[in-house]
């Protein structure tokens, strides 16, 4: 694990169950499509799932973001994923990111990984492009935002 600048120390661990709450809240200020304590529950009940909370050594490990992921076979779907606000455009997206695609996916013999993103989240879609993820295709209205339908991308990184 490495710094992304002087002042904050990322780390990736396994979520525990009592911080399944903070999390769902902390997804909730940081995403336009969040994931509520029901569906972090089931996901951290099931067994294909993995949770891994971003923790911020520097300032006892307060937690800054959170990714969710699945795996069937060699293959790793992203199933979601937010950075909290305030930590937003310091690099600590790319390097979680960077970390699963390097370790984990490694570790788990990944060939491909998947996300969807909506088609207009140019934030996500700029650092799942500069990640090497290239758009696979469309998926007409499947994301419901502030009660707008939008398109949702499907973007895949072949390992
Ligand atoms: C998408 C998200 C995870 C990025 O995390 P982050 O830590 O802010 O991203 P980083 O600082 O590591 O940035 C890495 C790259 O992403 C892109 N990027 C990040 N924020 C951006 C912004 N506001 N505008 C344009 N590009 C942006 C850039 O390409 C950047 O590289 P650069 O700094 O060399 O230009 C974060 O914005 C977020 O949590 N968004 C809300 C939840 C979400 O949309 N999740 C994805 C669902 S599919």
């Amino acid at each position: 694990m490495q710094k992304t600048n002087q002042l904050i120390l990322p780390c990736m661990a396994p979520i525990k169950e009592d911080e399944i709450d903070t999390v769902a809240k902390l997804d909730t200020l940081s995403s336009l499509t969040p994931w509520n304590f029901n569906q972090y529950s089931a996901s951290y009940k099931n067994p294909h799932h993995k949770i891994y909370t971003i923790v911020d050594h520097s300032i006892s490990d307060k937690i800054i973001g959170c990714v969710v992921w699945s795996i069937v076979f060699d293959e790793m779907e992203i199933l979601q994923f937010y950075i909290v606000n305030e930590y937003k455009q310091k690099g600590i997206g790319y390097y979680s990111l960077g970390f699963i695609i390097s370790d984990i996916a490694h570790e788990f013999k990944i060939n491909k990984i998947f996300l969807e993103v909506a088609c207009n989240n140019i934030p996500a879609i700029k650092l799942y492009t500069k990640l090497n993820f290239v758009i696979m295709s469309t998926r007409k209205n499947y994301y419901l935002i502030n009660g707008v339908r939008c398109d949702a991308y499907i973007m895949t990184l072949t390992i």
